[in-house]
């Protein structure tokens, strides 16, 4: 099915704003390869995020934590190569951000000058601001992300449902003003109840994209290989699997296997 929209030439940071006024809903997806962005940006995805779960579907670790600016830089450039008109995010990962302000305008400007991403993506609230102030006033545009937060898995101890309870659901939405007022183009909330998205969403004026958040904020995001059912151990509620490439790939490697052993691979087309 095909959706009406507005065509942008190529996505901006101004653009998504324009996007929630005109009541255009937001697509993003995840890509940290050549091949998978340019598949991604080809199909219209309006945002692509080189996502700290690079780290989970790229080198196979339980969590975010141990993925490296480094290795975010070269997974970044990589899609930046691949891309027309999407807009690249670019998560700032574990460690490179959090101790002071100036660490974090550090990381933010290595990420911008040797990935060539537009834009970098920073977990938490208050704790955080300062180091979204200062990189902002680089002139390098930042997207918040509240609820789950993935860096901090060891203090919530579990990727269960986030702000459930009254006093963190406040905390969350003064989060989501003040990042608002910080000046963040953006915001993600991960799995958080879909009310209290909406009432995020219809609280601040710049778009909140959601994964795990329901229906009533300005767009969404899936991690790509879990979309099309590359990966097939994860299946949280909110996730829709688009394909089972896990099944398809599997079937396809498998009667390689064979046909290479048959002598059926190559045939006499197949050949010099
Ligand atoms: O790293 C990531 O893929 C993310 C999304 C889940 C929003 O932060």
């Amino acid at each position: 099915m095909s959706v009406a929209k507005k065509e942008y030439k190529r996505v901006t940071v101004k653009s998504l704003v324009d996007m929630k006024k005109n009541g255009e809903k937001i697509s993003m997806l995840t890509a940290y390869d050549y091949t998978m962005a340019k598949i991604v940006d080809g199909a219209g995805t309006d945002v692509i995020l080189v996502g700290d779960s690079a780290s989970n579907v790229m080198a196979g670790h339980e969590t975010t934590l141990p993925i490296t600016l480094d290795q975010m830089i070269y997974h970044a450039s990589s899609v930046v190569r691949a891309i027309h008109r999407s807009l690249v995010v670019v998560d700032l990962p574990f460690g490179s951000y959090q101790s002071d302000p100036k660490e974090a305008l550090r990381s933010a400007i290595r990420i911008m000058k040797e990935s060539g991403g537009h834009a970098v993506k920073m977990e938490g609230g208050k704790e955080v601001k300062e180091s979204i102030k200062r990189i902002l006033n680089a002139g390098i545009p930042v997207m918040g992300h509240l609820g789950l937060t993935p860096q901090s898995i060891y203090k919530f101890g579990t990727y269960t449902v986030r702000a459930k309870e009254d006093q963190e659901a406040l905390q969350l939405k003064e989060d989501a003003l003040m990042l608002e007022k910080a000046g963040c183009f953006a915001i993600v909330l991960e799995k958080i109840p879909a009310k209290l998205a909406q009432e995020v969403a219809q609280s601040v004026s710049i778009p909140v994209i959601g994964i795990g958040a329901g229906n009533g904020v300005d767009g969404q995001v899936l991690v790509t290989h879990d979309m099309i059912g590359m990966t097939h151990e994860f299946n949280p509620r909110f996730l829709r699997r688009y394909m089972n490439l896990y099944e398809d790939m599997t079937n396809a490697i498998t009667q390689y296997g064979n046909d290479v052993k048959s002598g059926d691979f190559p045939s006499d087309k197949e050949q010099y």
